[in-house]
């Protein structure tokens, strides 16, 4: 979740469902973020209507008391020289913060990792920017989406983005649209993956669009060289919904308002506590028919909707026997293939390499205009700005 969603001490605590696991979350009297089991140990009452006061989460049903730890401090409807309290434990998770997030290890905890050592996790706060909004569909299908630069040029375009290209002042505003058929370059990373996109620019010169995937859900879209960044984080609630967490940071100053205002999701989401975009799954994300036969390819008003509208529309969890992947499907393939690697490999009790190498997550996306016998990760210059130091 976002910090900000725990503001103060003792502020109203947050239910948080995540791997399908149903917990609450509370700042206790100290600012220490607690993360436990919703439901009571004594007859399962949700804590989310529990009492945060004096460095603890009290059940409102029978007064039983719980820290951070999940330790039963408290047990007022038991007789005093009972030890029933002492005895008495709540799941909890080791919590966090962290680029204006709460992060927490679900985990053994005798194999407690590092934090994976994303850049923005270390910034000051004027150069990060987490926003998040709620996917109802399995976290695989977005990191999915988030990989696939080919379809900015469709799904996110409007029809006149060909005729505005001569005059636009980004890379990814001139080239984009006149190249729709990218050749993809995908290279395995400790953490993840590294792809470039490579579409015709000038007579002599590739556009390169740069993105990366990182062990377990993070993903890093293409950027424009030396500006700010936006990463993900899709992070499961459950096998058909996720988290997406829109991170936007500047690696060399403050952010500024218009960069923040970029993918800003705090703007769109619903009021009711959801986190759904007001463009969703049971409005068919007000899609206008009218404004995409004249204006936009699709008609559905922002971005993230459109996104939603492709990977929730599938279903939840798509089938993907009846696919049929193309040349430029093969970072999707390739994230996969590691996914699946890993997760096998954990079954056989073999922990993912990047769990536990911090500095596999010091990287960056790109994007870069370049000679076309350069290889993009042969360019000094682009190599400085997707790596950190
Ligand atoms: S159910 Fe929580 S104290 Fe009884
Ligand atoms: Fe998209």
């Amino acid at each position: 979740m976002l910090a900000s969603e725990l503001p103060q001490p003792d502020c109203a605590p947050v239910r948080s469902r995540i791997f399908g696991e149903d917990l609450v979350a509370f700042r206790n009297s100290d600012g220490v973020i607690g993360l436990i089991d919703q439901f009571c140990p004594h007859r399962r009452a949700s804590l989310f209507f529990g009492r945060n006061e004096e460095c603890g989460l009290r059940c409102v049903y029978h007064g039983w008391k719980f820290d951070v730890e999940g330790q039963c401090v408290d047990m007022p409807s038991e007789p005093a020289d009972s030890n029933f309290k002492d005895k008495m434990q709540i799941t909890a998770y080791p919590t966090r913060e962290a680029g204006g997030m709460v992060w927490a290890y679900l985990g053994p905890r005798v194999l407690m990792p590092p934090m994976p050592g994303l850049e923005y996790t270390e910034l000051p706060e004027s150069q990060v920017y987490p926003t998040k909004i709620r996917y109802e569909s399995n976290f695989v299908q977005v990191i999915e989406g988030e990989i696939d630069t080919v379809h900015v040029a469709f799904l996110h375009s409007r029809l006149a983005d060909l005729e505005n290209s001569a005059t636009a002042g980004t890379l990814a505003g001139r080239y984009t649209a006149r190249d729709r058929a990218a050749r993809f370059h995908v290279q395995d990373t400790d953490g993840g993956i590294l792809i470039g996109a490579e579409r015709n620019a000038e007579e002599d010169s590739y556009y390169w669009r740069i993105s990366r995937w990182l062990f377990p859900f993070f993903t890093m879209i293409p950027r424009e060289p030396m500006g700010p960044v936006s990463g993900g984080a899709l992070v499961p609630i459950d096998d058909e919904n996720c988290w997406f967490f829109r991170i936007k940071w500047n690696p060399y100053k403050a952010l500024t308002p218009a960069e923040r205002a970029v993918n800003d999701f705090s703007g769109t989401i619903l009021p009711d506590g959801s986190w759904l975009n007001q463009a969703n799954k049971s409005n068919d994300y007000l899609i206008d028919r009218e404004a995409q036969r004249t204006k936009s390819y699709t008609g559905i008003p922002d971005g993230r909707a459109q996104d939603a509208a492709m990977t929730d529309g599938m279903g939840a969890i798509v089938d993907r026997n009846h696919e049929h992947l193309g040349s430029t499907d093969q970072a999707i393939i390739r994230m996969r293939r590691r996914l699946i690697q890993a997760a096998r490999e954990l079954e056989e009790g073999v922990e993912p390499y990047a769990a536990s190498h911090p500095e596999s997550y010091k990287v960056r996306s790109g994007g870069a205009l370049l000679p076309r016998d350069v290889f993009f990760t042969d360019d000094p210059t682009v190599w400085d700005d997707i790596t950190v130091k």
